[in-house]
């Protein structure tokens, strides 16, 4: 008798995904946020359902269709992201930080429109809290996976990153690589591990780039 989910190397585990921007409220009409389409964080739980995960999908505002098979949270500040992701931390066997998290949000939110004044105007800002280091402190037995968008030295900070939030895995992304980048259906990026290796897959759909990436971090997760 035929039973699939005995062959998909991510049966029975679980995988809580992160995707597009998160928006930081300045008034009713305003906000700050960063560019991010989420397409490669959706590919990426597109990827997990593929091979057999029960994937949680905690999604900033994008306009994209969930992945069938997907439990989709929507949220919209970093501050709510933090909240859903660390609520299915515990049991979690992989997390694919693929958010575009604000680092700043403003420190004060107006509840009426600001009106606009004459001259210069500026707003004070606040920093929001660094989720994927806060599950790196709390980290157990959990695969922790990040990515880092850069426009220079990317490998460099990637590698920072990887030891300063404790990760296992980073997917570096040069966004000014013409390969790929916000809102692009590909993208080109390098995988880094904790342990030293690094591979670069070249410009790919990032449907089937996510795909070989979670295979690899799998495959390789079960070598130690
Ligand atoms: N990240 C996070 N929470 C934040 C900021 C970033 O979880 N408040 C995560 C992102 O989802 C990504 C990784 O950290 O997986 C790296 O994000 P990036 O913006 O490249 O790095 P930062 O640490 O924010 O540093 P900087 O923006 O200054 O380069
Ligand atoms: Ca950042």
């Amino acid at each position: 008798f035929f039973n699939e989910s005995r062959v998909l190397p991510l049966a029975e585990k679980k995988v809580v995904v992160t995707a597009g921007p998160t928006l930081e409220r300045i008034d009713p009409v305003r906000y700050i946020s960063n560019f991010s389409s989420g397409k490669m964080g959706f590919a990426m739980a597109e990827a997990a359902v593929e091979m057999g995960a029960k994937t949680v999908l905690i999604s900033g505002p994008v306009s994209l269709e969930p992945p069938k098979g997907a439990e989709l949270i929507r949220v919209e500040s970093a501050e709510e992201m933090l909240q859903e992701v660390v609520n299915q931390y515990a049991d979690a066997d992989y997390v694919v930080k693929s958010a575009a998290v604000a680092d700043y949000r403003p420190a004060v939110v107006h509840n009426q429109k600001m009106k606009k004044k004459q001259g210069a105007s500026s707003i004070e800002l606040e920093r929001t809290t660094d989720i994927l280091k806060t599950l790196g402190e709390q980290k157990t037995s959990q695969c922790l996976i990040g990515f880092a968008a850069e426009t220079t030295d990317a490998i460099s900070y990637g590698k920072g990153k990887l030891e300063s939030k404790n990760l296992d895995w980073i997917i570096v992304n040069d966004v000014t690589d013409p390969g790929g980048g916000f809102g692009s259906d590909t993208n080109v990026v390098t995988l880094l591990s904790r342990s030293g290796r690094e591979r670069r897959f070249p410009a790919m759909e990032k449907k089937k780039l996510a795909k070989q990436l979670l295979e690899t971090i799998v495959q390789e997760g079960q070598k130690h």
